[in-house]
């Protein structure tokens, strides 16, 4: 069976294997799945079907990177790349684009002026080997497998299989030529799976095939039923990272940030614990050095550093202060204490604002987007404000109604829950 899969493996890279003879193939996989073995042997083939990135004796156990399986307002990565570098880790993090409700790294990254993320294989070495961080796109010499059997995958429904996901994602990672990796795997009602329990056996998949091909891996299991932090949209999005890495971040979002970074520096020996390791995390973001890191890095792969030096100067850099940008507030009914916000009304509604892909082909409008005034726990009273919308033109009929809606507001005290159902180490 192993050298049957590194065979096909290699049919699909070189072209023996015909479009029909790989379908079927991706086909009996869906159908039947993989056992753990043989989800190892396929995730091995895969990442040696192209490039695999080398890093110096010297600092090879320090090459770190983390996975999410993707949100609403999950900007988790633009903070914690900065932070670990600043702590002395090493991130080569490729990232990838949104599509659908979910957003993507490289579409919050490119709202930054000239801010570039095809970097080649060499200038991506270089700059993780200067100031420890680069945050770039897939490029076409590493895992060339997968992006045949996924575009396959996708247009014969055959995406949603837990060994195809994980073979797909986690050999990405390893052709990073990572010693640890932390995956964020979601759950809830803007999830990819719903269920904890399916959450948990995608992560147990992952987990297995990346510890079995020699990467430290830990997971985090989180919810993703409300929006993470408060900016929702790419460029607004941008500007909480940067709040968020000079110490002024949602709490939520800076837990996510913490505790994947403490695993990763406990996982690569530069912490002694996990708690350690989230404290160090801590205090780079309040310290100034994480956002040291991510202005090197933004000013490493185009942009200007300079254009976050003030208020001003970083809104206009992100477009954010164009004359077409309309706000539109909408206010609390009635009083009492902010019990939900529908995560997925808010995404749906950003991607009908422009904000998202609902093909890959589409044009995203970095600028659109929203901000939550309220949130959960909150007590708000009559005519506070609960959002505020960024949009050109008109809102769609009936947008504001929903994005009410989707706040659900009690007459009690709420608890304020952490976003984090496990952790798996
Ligand atoms: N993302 C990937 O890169 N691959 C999958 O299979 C699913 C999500």
């Amino acid at each position: 069976m192993s050298e049957n899969i590194a065979q096909i493996v290699d049919g699909v890279v070189n072209g023996s294997l015909k479009d029909e003879d790989v379908i079927v193939w991706l086909h009996s996989i869906f159908e039947k799945g993989l056992d753990q073995k043989s989800t190892i042997t396929l995730t091995k083939s895969m990442r040696d079907s192209g490039e695999v990135l080398d890093w110096p004796m010297e600092w090879k156990h320090l090459v770190v990177d983390k996975h999410s399986t993707g949100g609403v307002g999950d900007k988790v990565s633009i903070i914690l790349a900065p932070a670990l570098a600043a702590c002395g880790l090493k991130v080569p993090m490729i990232s990838g684009r949104g599509l659908g409700h979910t957003g993507g790294t490289l579409d919050k990254l490119e709202s930054i002026t000239g801010f570039q993320v095809d970097l080649s294989i060499a200038e991506l070495k270089a700059q993780v080997e200067n100031i420890g961080i680069a945050m770039v796109g897939q490029t076409d010499s590493l895992v060339p497998a997968d992006r045949r059997m996924y575009a396959l995958r996708d247009i014969t429904g055959t995406i949603s299989s837990i060994p195809l996901i994980t073979s797909s994602i986690v050999s990405k990672k390893a052709a990073e030529g990572l010693a640890a990796l932390v995956l964020d795997v979601k759950h809830g009602r803007a999830a990819f799976m719903s269920k904890i329990e399916d959450a948990r056996s995608l992560a147990k998949s992952m987990a297995d095939a990346s510890n079995g091909m020699g990467i430290a891996t830990s997971v985090v299991l989180s919810t993703m039923d409300q929006p993470l932090g408060c900016a929702v949209g790419n460029a607004l999005e941008i500007v909480e990272s940067v709040e968020t890495l000079c110490g002024r971040g949602p709490h939520d979002l800076e837990e996510l940030v913490c505790v994947q970074g403490g695993i990763l520096l406990s996982a690569s020996g530069v912490a002694c614990d996990m708690e350690e390791g989230a404290l160090m995390i801590h205090n780079s973001l309040n310290d100034g050095s994480a956002f040291e890191r991510f202005l090197k890095m933004v000013d490493a792969q185009g942009g200007n550093s300079d254009d976050f030096a003030s208020d001003y100067s970083m809104l206009s850099s992100l477009g954010l202060l164009d004359e077409e940008l309309i706000s539109t507030e909408i206010y609390v009914e009635n009083k009492g204490w902010i019990e939900d916000i529908d995560a997925m009304t808010i995404a749906l509604a950003c991607l009908e604002l422009g904000s998202g892909r609902k093909s890959l082909t589409d044009n995203v409008d970095h600028a659109v987007g929203m901000i939550i005034q309220a949130q959960i726990g909150d007590e708000v009273e009559v005519g506070d404000s609960l959002i505020v919308i960024y949009h050109r033109g008109d809102l769609p009929e009936g947008m504001s109604e929903s994005i009410s809606s989707a706040f659900s507001l009690v007459g009690e005290p709420v608890e304020i829950r952490s976003r984090i159902s496990e952790i798996i180490r």
